[in-house]
């Protein structure tokens, strides 16, 4: 069954919790939908995860549109996101133009991160037509590389709620919670319509998501906040290091592996 916005809006409204997570290609796409995730996002995540960058703000928006249509080939039911990277948005203008590009690439929403001071880019999208995930608490793209938690202080839960309103209000979909302590969480949860999808933002949001790689353990870093649910990097690499010692010793390829030359072919062959 195709997701959509207001499939995922259901689930807030019977406590069905949200699923969600990042993916950046083809294969891990289709892997994702087949396993039955709600929502897939192609997150700026992509710089560090997949593209060697040091931060998310490297992340341009043609690496966007490139992995976005990647991952639209490998998606038939989950509803799909991609974020809209450092500086691409900092006008309504340069918002739209390059949120086209990501719905021109198949996303059906884009995700923009920043707290109230987005709500104008958020409602000028949103009128245009666009879904927007809005996003607050750790930013990456603003607060650069070094998280904290958010809503610890008091003026500081208040904004975040502020926030969370002003951005439901604006028209935003959804909106992700990143690195908010639990209790403010679950108060802006309480606090909206609109589905909210913790990151480090404990249990009381209405969905989660995480970064594919961590889920599968494809990270060497372990943080508080995931939990990778496979180790694939030591499987991948005793995997790979089989094949090697399989070729050193010619056990592969084998018989099987092969295509052979028609014999007669191959006698004129010797002769030539
Ligand atoms: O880019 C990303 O992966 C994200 C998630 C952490 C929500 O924005």
């Amino acid at each position: 069954m195709k997701r959509t916005v207001e499939y995922l809006r259901e689930k807030k409204k019977k406590s069905v919790p949200v699923t969600m997570i990042t993916a950046y290609d083809f294969p891990m796409a289709s892997i994702a939908d087949a396993a039955g995730i709600d929502a897939v996002l192609v997150g700026d995540s992509v710089g560090t995860n997949v593209l060697g960058y040091k931060s998310e703000r490297e992340v341009t928006v043609s690496d966007m549109v490139h992995h976005t249509a990647a991952v639209a080939r490998g998606i038939n039911s989950a509803w799909l996101l991609a974020d809209l990277p450092y500086q691409s948005a900092e006008s309504a203008s340069e918002a739209q133009k390059n949120a086209q590009l990501l719905l021109d690439a198949g996303a059906e929403a884009v995700k923009l991160e920043g707290w109230m001071e987005k709500a104008d880019i958020i409602n000028h999208l949103v009128m245009k037509g666009i879904s927007v995930c809005a996003h607050i608490g750790y930013n990456p793209q603003l607060h650069g590389m070094k998280p904290k938690v958010f809503g610890t202080t008091f003026d500081e839960a208040k904004l975040l709620i502020e926030s969370a309103r002003r951005l439901e209000a604006a028209g935003a979909s959804i909106i992700v919670l990143e690195k908010v302590c639990e209790e403010v969480a679950g108060l802006v949860t309480e606090s909206l319509r609109i589905p909210t999808i913790g990151i480090g933002s404990g249990r009381l949001c209405d969905g989660q998501v995480l970064v594919l790689y961590d889920i599968l353990g494809f990270s060497e870093k372990a943080y508080r906040h995931a939990r990778s649910f496979i180790n694939l990097r030591d499987l991948s690499i005793e995997a790979i290091q089989a094949y090697r010692a399989a070729v050193e010793t010619r056990k592969f390829p084998e018989e099987k592996n092969v295509h052979h030359s028609n014999s007669e072919v191959f006698e004129r062959l010797m002769r030539y």
